[in-house]
């Protein structure tokens, strides 16, 4: 069987997108799935290209048994042949990954992560970067829930 092909973008691929990853391969994990899946994340921008994801947000991961440990990378034309779907984090993301997409008719491939959430107000997983703590559990409580749905709708 063909696995499911998910990359997760945000900015600077260093706090959402990154928590996003980590959080969905834990579950797929948990699940005895993780073989059906595979999982990487990007950012729009290049400023974090090769570090390790936000201190803040590994120390909040963990506190939840997450081991954020991916190297930033920026977003790449190839993404959209690799990869199935393409889950952004909010809707300035989707509209600076379009300057990626090889063809216009790739960006079928892009969705809002929050598509996938369920029973909460957002439609954006909000950038905690410039915020204090309370940003970086808003972050790891949608990433939770859009990953089950995410998993729910992928295994149907
Ligand atoms: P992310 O957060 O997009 O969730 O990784 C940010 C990380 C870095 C910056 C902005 C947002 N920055 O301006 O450097």
């Amino acid at each position: 069987m063909k696995p499911h092909r998910l990359l997760f973008v945000c900015l600077g691929n260093i706090c959402r997108s990154p928590a996003a990853e980590g959080v969905m391969r834990h579950l797929v994990a948990e699940a005895g799935v993780a073989e059906q899946y595979v999982i990487d994340s990007a950012g729009t921008g290049d400023w974090h290209t090769g570090q390790l994801p936000d201190n803040r947000m590994r120390q909040h991961g963990a506190k939840r048994g997450y081991a954020f440990d991916s190297r930033a990378r920026q977003v790449r034309p190839d993404d959209f042949t690799n990869f199935d779907l393409i889950l952004v984090m909010d809707r300035q993301n989707l509209r600076d990954i379009r300057e990626f997409a090889p063809r216009a008719t790739d960006m079928v491939k892009v969705r809002l992560f929050c598509d996938y959430v369920s029973d909460r107000p957002e439609t954006e997983v909000p950038d905690p970067y410039y915020g204090g703590s309370d940003g970086f559990e808003i972050v790891l409580d949608l990433a939770e829930n859009g990953a089950r749905g995410l998993l729910k709708a992928l295994s149907a």
